[in-house]
This record gives C-alpha cells, structure tokens and sequence, in this order.
C-alpha cells in the first residue's frame, strides 16, 4: 500500500493546472447510458473513481476507448441492465447508473451502495422519485430492482432534502421519460449544470437549468445523441489548493478555474486575511502568516461545500484565534479531527460544530487518511507540521485527487509517494 511522505515548512510558489472535475465526470458518464451511439469526453480527471465508473459501463456491455483525459464511449453496445455489487461497493456514485439505465431499457437491478465512512447516506430520495414516475421498486438480495416496463412517466418531484445525486438520477431518468417532469427543489451544483446543458444540447428541452425547479421535457424513450462534452474545472480540487496556499503562506496560481464556482472559498480565505488575482481563468493566491479565525456552516452551493470542510479545518489550525466550523450534511464528516489533533491541532468536537483552537505550530506525525477530502485536509496539513509526515491509506486520495503529490511537487512541496 501506497502512502505520502511529507516533510512541513516548504513555501510555495509557481502554477499548476487544475484538472477536469470527478464529481461532473461521473454523472456525465452515467448519462452516456442514455445514448446508443458515440460520444467522446475529454479534461476528465486521471483518478480512480473515473476508471471505476467505465469499468462499469465495460461489465455493461459498453465499449470504452480511455486514455488519461479523454474517453469515446459507446453503449449502443451495452447488452446488461444489472451493476453487479463488485463495483458499486467500491464506489457509491455508480448509483447514478440506475436513473439512465431504467429509463433507456425498462428494468435494471442496481446494487444497494452502503454507508459510508462520512455517513449514512441513504438513496430513498433516489427511489422514491422514480417511484413517482411509475417506476415499481423493490429491494431484495442487496440489490434495488426496478421496473418500468413502458417507460417512465414524467411527473412532479418535490425533494424533501436537496440532493445532488438524486437530482442528477431524476434529471437523466426525465429525459427519456414520457411528458414533462418538474423537479422542485433540485441541487444547483455546477456539476448538475454541466449534466443538464449535455442532456439539453443533445436536443431535450430543460427549463430552469441552474435554479431550484428544473423542468424536462422527455424523449418518450427515444435514446439521445450526444455532443463532445469537456468536463468543467474540478472547484473542490481547486479549493484544495488554494488552502494550500493558505496554510502556508504562499503566493500560487492555479491554472484552468472558474473562479465563480469557488466564490464560497475565495470569500473565507479572504476573511481569513489571504488576497486574490483573477484574470479569465486564472487564480493567483497570496496567503499571510497571520491567519484570521473564521467561522464556516457547510451547507448546499452556492454555500460553503461539505466537501471543503476537511481542508478549511486544517487551515484554521493556523489561525490566530478559535474556528468554528459547523457540519451540516453529512453526519460522521469528522473522520479527519482525530488526525489533526495527532499533529498537533487542538480540535474540540461537539455534536455537528468542531472548534479549532489555536496552535503554535503542527508536528509530523503518521496518520491515517479515512476518506477523501479528509485525507487532503492531512497531507496541507504535514505542509506545514515541522518535521515528517506520513499520510497513510491514501488509496483515498486517489479516487478523486489527480496527481496530488506531483502538482504539489511541482509547488515546491518536499512530498513523496512511498510503499508500505
Ligand atoms: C455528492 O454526493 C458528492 N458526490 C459528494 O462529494 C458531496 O459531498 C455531496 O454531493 C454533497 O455536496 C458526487 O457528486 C459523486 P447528496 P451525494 O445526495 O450525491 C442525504 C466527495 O468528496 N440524502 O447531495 O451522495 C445525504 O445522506 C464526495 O467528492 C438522503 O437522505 O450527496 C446527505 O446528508 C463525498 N437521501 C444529503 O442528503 C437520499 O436519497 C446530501 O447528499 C440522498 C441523499
């Protein structure tokens, strides 16, 4: 097994490129499913949960051409509607093959994706939407078995909580529905954008892209035809950088952003004392020593993302004063505090809220990475614990980060992957 070594207190400097997102990649895979003819991605991202997904669509029938950022994908092949346990144990977004492969061909059986280390994470929303749209559902044997046997029909879906894979499942199944589907409600991540805009230029009618209520109007089962799709910047990649900026101190700029999807990020390091440069899609970041504390809630885009809790958290180990920082997704997101304190953080947790203490400095310790975003929040923070840090388990990391340890080399960082 793979770990990183990293020994604290290198300042940063120079460019990288921040890869193509994991988290718009996958729905926009899933959503081939809904073609039976060609279609090439390109700026995907060179990690793990990619490859996961594709073998996937190959175990399906699909035919895969990948190299490291681009794929040509063509399930006018695929001959098999059930996603075997196998794969989907290994990654809980292959749930986002149900929608597609129930509207497309009438019936699939999807393994049940389990917990997870930050949380429960049920699908119930996911079902119980598909339900509404006709689709009869049951649970046997670890599998969702689902059945629509003359298509979806097209329906009004109000969310109790918003979801952004539930959304992206109903937004694939309504395209291929018979009538109109309104999801109210909705996920407005810029990854549910990218997936709509695909499904729009492939001729669907969506109203409402990007807000709360999107309106579908299906195809009645006809299949789509896709154009080339490039996916969008990776905001969480890039906010993990730009925390590495921050946490030491160093003036980096990341190429290939959208610095609008990041705003909620830019807002806290700002408030924090750091200062920004943008020009087109550019970023240039200017951390301080002297750190002001903040106070961050995670809650659904455009507001700060669960999915940089991790990182801001390591960041305000660096602080001058306490941090709060609130979880308000996922129930068990908390994973990394142990490890921070490990090296040294003063992390205080009580219920949903952690409070980050002030410390003179971070030690090198070994540590252990336990999912991905907490195993980034471990590696900025061996950036600056004196000493040497060993971040084990990251087979984590490599589900999600493209190249973490050479883009950080490329900074500057003393990082190196070594074997157990
Ligand atoms: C997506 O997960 C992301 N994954 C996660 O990123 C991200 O943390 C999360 O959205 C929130 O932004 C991908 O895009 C592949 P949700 P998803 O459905 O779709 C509850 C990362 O680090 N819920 O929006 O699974 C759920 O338990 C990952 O890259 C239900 O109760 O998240 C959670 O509390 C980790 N029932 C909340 O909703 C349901 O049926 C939001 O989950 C579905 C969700």
């Amino acid at each position: 097994m793979d770990y990183l070594q990293i020994k604290g207190g290198a300042k940063l400097s120079g460019s990288i490129k921040i890869s193509g997102a994991k988290n718009s990649a996958l729905p926009v895979i899933a959503a081939t499913i809904l073609s039976d003819k060609p279609v090439t991605l390109t700026n995907l991202p060179n990690v793990v949960d990619i490859r996961t997904l594709l073998k996937l669509l190959g175990i399906l029938g699909g035919t895969v051409n990948h190299t490291d950022t681009i794929a040509t994908i063509d399930n006018g092949t695929m001959n098999s509607t059930k996603a075997v346990y196998e794969i989907v144990s290994q990654m809980r977004a292959s749930i986002l093959v149900l929608g597609p492969l129930l509207a497309r061909f009438g019936e699939c059986e999807v393994s049940l994706p389990g917990g997870c280390a930050i949380g429960q994470r049920p699908i119930d929303l996911h079902l119980k939407a598909l339900e509404s749209m006709g689709a009869k559902i049951e649970i046997k044997g670890g599998y969702v078995r689902a059945e629509a046997p003359n298509g979806l029909q097209g329906t009004r879906i109000v969310f109790d909580k918003i979801t952004v894979g539930g959304t992206e499942n109903i937004v694939m199944a309504a395209s291929l529905a018979h009538g109109t589907t309104t999801i109210v409600n909705s996920a407005k991540e810029p990854e549910i954008v990218q997936l709509c805009e695909m499904i729009a230029n492939a001729g669907v009618k969506i109203e409402g892209i990007g807000t709360s209520e999107i309106i579908i109007e299906g195809t009645g089962q006809k299949p789509l035809n896709f154009k080339e799709v490039e996916i969008i910047p990776d905001r969480i990649e890039a906010g993990t950088y730009l925390c590495a900026g921050a946490i030491t101190a160093s003036k980096i700029t990341l190429e290939n952003v959208n610095a609008k999807h990041i705003q909620a990020s830019i807002d806290k390091l700002e408030a924090m004392g750091c200062n920004f440069q943008i020009e087109d899609n550019n970023i240039t970041i200017c951390g301080k020593e002297r750190l002001k504390p903040i106070n961050l809630i995670t809650t659904e885009y455009p507001g700060f993302p669960t999915d940089m809790q991790a990182q801001f958290m390591a960041v305000a180990t660096m602080a001058i004063g306490e941090s709060m920082v609130e979880e308000r997704l996922f129930e068990n997101r908390f994973m990394h505090v142990s490890e921070l304190n490990r090296l040294g953080a003063d992390i205080w947790l009580k219920g949903s809220v952690a409070s980050v203490k002030p410390v003179a400095e971070l030690y090198g310790a070994d540590v252990m990475a336990t999912d991905l975003r907490a195993s980034s929040a471990l590696v900025l923070a061996g950036l600056v614990a004196q000493g040497t840090t060993n971040v084990h388990r990251i087979y984590h990391l490599d589900r999600g980060y493209d190249n973490l340890e050479g883009k950080l080399k490329k900074l500057g960082a003393d990082i190196q992957r070594l074997s157990e």
